[in-house]
């Protein structure tokens, strides 16, 4: 088991920065998930953990140990990638054994070992077949039990689930979690999948051009996100800029709340950010958390809005409208019943009410602080 620390990590290529000044503290037992578009600098803030790309600047521990001189093979890690590369000539089993083999275990320690895993993964009975005449989730489970028969004291995925079909990823990323739970060994895991992400980790970073743009749980990164980047990548959003335009301090254990004005769009959010009356603020509302009212509901509200539905889309579940209010195009999506209210509505006029905005002040300052409450406990 180990805590793995980065600080300040950077690699550069030339001119490109592929990781800029990363710093992270993952505990011991860990589920962390380095979340991202391709090209932000996932894969190689991983390979450097493992030891397979040196850092340009920035220290990497293992506990107390800096490792950035440790070769991978003596790291004790575990690697997973995306295409499992099992050896296709070695029975599952042989693979399975392989890294024993390396190090020079006993025969028997090892037969007994490669039971052990096998069973675990749930292959107990596919020993003695080839690579060949499994499934491909199969496959990725053998990969999985090869990865954990050595005992390594940090698990690294990149993205193992990114070539298999929808179905078996939904399974198997329950395996992976179920099998980290088990051993509790540190996981880092790669993935450019927002809903692999929530359905997994303890921790998730969310990074952004070799940087880390927020780090928190699945809430924090969902209903507070920090950027306006975040508040992209991670679901839908509407991004409002505006102003606010009042503000209730916090009093007896409620939230202080700030009320913006975007064009013709008002809401009201609890005051995270600490923001003052006229301080220039970007509101983050979820298509979900906006309500289509019917009838004379909300006709007095000041928050609620009308504007002119431009664009309808079923979607099945959901019902997704673009709703014209005064030139600010607002996405929203309407599940249960009535979606089926909404089937004809383009061109009507309809009012709506916003729910749940998230605060940041604007311009977003790319946070990379982390707010107390998302810590894990080790
Ligand atoms: N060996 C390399 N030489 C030059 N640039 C690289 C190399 N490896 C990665 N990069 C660049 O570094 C950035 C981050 O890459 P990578 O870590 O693979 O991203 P991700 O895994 O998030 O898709 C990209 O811009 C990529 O083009
Ligand atoms: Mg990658």
């Amino acid at each position: 088991m180990s805590r793995v620390r980065l600080q300040e990590v950077t690699k550069r290529y030339g001119e490109t920065v592929a990781v800029d000044r990363i710093s992270a503290d993952i505990a011991d037992g860990e589920f962390l998930t380095l979340l991202g578009p391709s090209g932000c600098g996932k894969t190689t803030t991983l390979r450097m953990v493992a030891g397979l790309i040196e850092p340009t600047e920035g220290t990497i521990l293992f506990d107390d140990q800096v490792v950035n001189n440790v070769p991978p093979h003596r790291r004790n890690i575990g690697l997973a990638f995306q295409s499992h590369a099992l050896f296709p000539h070695l029975s599952v089993g042989r693979n399975v054994a392989f890294g024993l083999e390396v190090k020079g275990r006993k025969k028997e320690d090892i037969a007994a070992r490669v039971r052990e895993m096998l069973a675990m993964v749930e292959l107990g009975d596919f020993g003695d077949r080839l690579p060949s005449q499994l499934s491909g989730g199969q496959q990725q489970r053998v990969a999985l039990a090869r990865m954990l028969a050595t005992d390594p004291r940090v698990l690294l995925f990149d993205e193992p689930l990114s070539a298999l079909d929808r179905n078996l990823r939904d399974t198997l990323k329950y395996s992976i979690l179920a099998l980290q739970r088990r051993t509790r060994k540190t996981a880092i895991y790669v993935t450019h999948d927002q809903s692999e992400a929530f359905a997994i980790s303890d921790r998730i970073f969310v990074m952004n051009r070799g940087r880390i743009e927020q780090a928190g749980s699945q809430l924090d990164i969902y209903l507070r996100p920090q950027s306006e980047f975040v508040a992209n990548f991670v679901g839908d959003n509407n991004a409002l800029r505006g102003q606010v335009i009042a503000v209730t301090p916090a009093a007896e254990g409620l939230p202080g709340l700030a009320m913006i004005q975007s064009g013709a769009v008002r809401a009201t959010a609890a005051n995270t950010a600490e923001l003052a009356v006229g301080d220039p603020v970007l509101a983050f509302v979820r298509p979900e958390n906006i309500e289509v009212l019917f009838d004379e509901e909300g006709r007095d509200e000041p928050e609620v809005v009308s504007g002119t539905v431009d664009q309808i889309v079923f979607e099945g579940p959901t019902i997704r409208l673009v709703v014209d209010v005064d030139g600010t195009p607002l996405r929203v999506a309407v599940g249960g019943l009535a979606r089926l209210g909404l089937l004809d509505a383009e061109k009507r006029t309809v009012r709506l009410r916003l729910r749940e905005a998230s605060l940041v002040r604007d311009p977003a300052i790319g946070a990379a602080s982390e707010p107390a409450s998302s810590r894990v406990p080790a």
